[in-house]
């Protein structure tokens, strides 16, 4: 079924909108599907951050961290939880995924076992290196924000609250994270680590 969508005021653009799961026969607004996005990902926000989710639940291996995404999207794109084949601005190339990201469950493994950086840190470098690889076609801002926050919730912390609309350009504090993601590109982590530590 093919779906099409009427851009609104303040909504990022979406180039794509094949594989959208909801109910067909009609235009949905791009504010439709963000806040079917947004009731999906809630039941993810329930399981995991509701009640600090045992190593079990949350196990942070690779196939887990596709599981996430699905759960947060599955609902809504037929691609969720599946690695993208296409290049796009932000992340590594398409085929340098699965490895790259076996690659960060190992590393977020080795850095829980040693504890190598404190629990802020560790959340701001696994957001990081997961945003950067970038493997979904979408979400991936979200999901990895996600996964920092499931990772401080596993680790007595709360959670940070992320303003969602991170998505809105005109956000002031999206540039400032923005920044902080572009800062630790070149290493430098003390401003993401911050964020981090803004938990409720
Ligand atoms: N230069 C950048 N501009 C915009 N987003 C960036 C940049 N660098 C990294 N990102 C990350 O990519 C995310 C956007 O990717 P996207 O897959 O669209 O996720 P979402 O749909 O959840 O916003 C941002 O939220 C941010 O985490
Ligand atoms: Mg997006």
């Amino acid at each position: 079924m093919r779906h099409s969508t009427k851009p609104i005021d303040d909504a990022t653009p979406i180039d794509d909108i094949s594989g959208l799961k909801l109910p067909g026969g009609r235009v949905y607004t791009l504010k439709e599907i963000y806040e079917a996005e947004a009731k999906n990902i809630a039941l993810a926000t329930l399981k995991y951050l509701s009640a600090p989710p045992s190593k079990k639940i949350a196990p942070f291996t690779y196939g887990w961290l596709q599981e996430l995404h699905q759960e947060m999207f599955g609902e809504v794109w037929e691609w969720a939880g599946k690695f993208r084949s296409v290049e796009l601005s932000i992340g590594i190339k398409a085929y340098l995924v699965p490895v790259a990201l076996k690659e960060l469950a190992n590393d977020i493994a080795y850095w829980d076992t040693h504890e190598t950086f404190d629990i802020y840190e560790t959340a701001a470098r696994l957001h990081h290196r997961a945003v950067q690889i970038h493997p979904f076609q979408n979400g991936n801002g979200r999901w990895s924000r996600m996964l920092a926050n499931i990772y401080l919730r596993q680790h007595g912390s709360m959670p940070v609250k992320w303003q969602e609309d991170l998505l809105a350009k005109e956000n002031p504090k999206r540039d400032s994270y923005i920044q902080s993601l572009k800062e630790a590109d070149n290493g430098r982590y003390e401003k993401l680590i911050e964020m981090h530590q803004h938990t409720y």
